[in-house]
């Protein structure tokens, strides 16, 4: 059998944040006492917002420090400055790095606001930035019901790196009923994300979804084999994956 990824099924979304924040503070803790770095590769979303307050839970009250946590977000939107209420640099800020002592130059998330004929080089340099902070050590990821990983669209193969992509629109759809206020004409068409091969160098990945929309998705992802159709089925080629899901996104396995 090919498909190399752990599922496991949660009873609630909860249990499963407290679980991966725990691995996730044990491995700070664990660099910290080296003076070393924790590279966090972080995601979007509703699905994220409870293991990020479980993070903020565990700073709060159980003394995990984020001063020695570097974080590489997996996109943005093209078009939206930090500042937009509803850029994923203001999401990250008010849902996580906000509420903890991480130093904010250290988080990165990529810049939607860079002119057209410099997105390129943004996008390599992303890259490059990972590479130089040693590779992210842990990959948190949602997943959208197109099976998009980061705004990994479909057609998509295994090798993409970090690039600008037009938005299906089922996910401007899915994200307008979510966040935009409802209202589909401002949501952008277009993003920046890093490719699923820049996902796939990171030596953990746990990907995270919950309630039964998500079923199919999961189902497609986990149990046909890996296809451009569903950029999330090529974690299967990735050796150390792990699908956190509650009982209803694992209700068609
Ligand atoms: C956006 C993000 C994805 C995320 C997806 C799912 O499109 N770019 O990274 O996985 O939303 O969103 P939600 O978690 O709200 O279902």
């Amino acid at each position: 059998m090919n498909n190399k990824i752990v599922v496991k099924v949660y009873p609630t979304k909860e249990e499963a944040a407290k679980e991966i924040a725990a691995e996730i503070a044990a491995l700070i803790r664990a660099r910290a006492a080296e003076g070393r770095e924790a590279v966090l590769g972080l995601a979007t979303g509703s699905t994220p917002v409870v293991l990020y307050k479980e993070l903020i839970r565990l700073h709060k009250e159980e003394g995990l420090s984020f001063k020695n946590v570097t974080t590489f977000n997996l996109d943005e939107y093209y078009g939206l400055d930090g500042t937009h209420d509803q850029s994923y640099r203001y999401f990250m800020n008010s849902e996580l790095f906000d509420h903890v002592d991480i130093d904010k130059e250290k988080t990165h998330v990529p810049d939607g606001t860079v002119p057209p004929d410099r997105v390129t080089e943004m996008c390599e340099k992303y890259d490059a930035d990972i590479k130089a902070a040693g590779g992210i050590d842990i990959q948190i990821l949602g997943i959208g019901r197109t099976g998009h990983i980061g705004f990994n669209e479909p057609p998509c193969g295994p090798e993409t790196r970090t690039h600008q992509v037009k938005l299906n629109d089922l996910t401007i759809k899915d994200n307008a009923r979510l966040f935009f206020h409802g209202k589909i004409e401002e949501v952008p068409t277009s993003a920046v994300t890093m490719g699923v091969g820049t996902i796939l160098d990171s030596r953990k990945i746990v990907l995270l979804a919950w309630g039964e929309g998500k079923a199919d998705i999961i189902y497609k992802s986990l149990m046909e084999p890996p296809t451009e159709k569903c950029p999330a089925s090529w974690l299967q080629k990735h050796g150390n994956c792990v699908f956190a899901v509650d009982a209803d996104a694992a209700s068609k396995l």
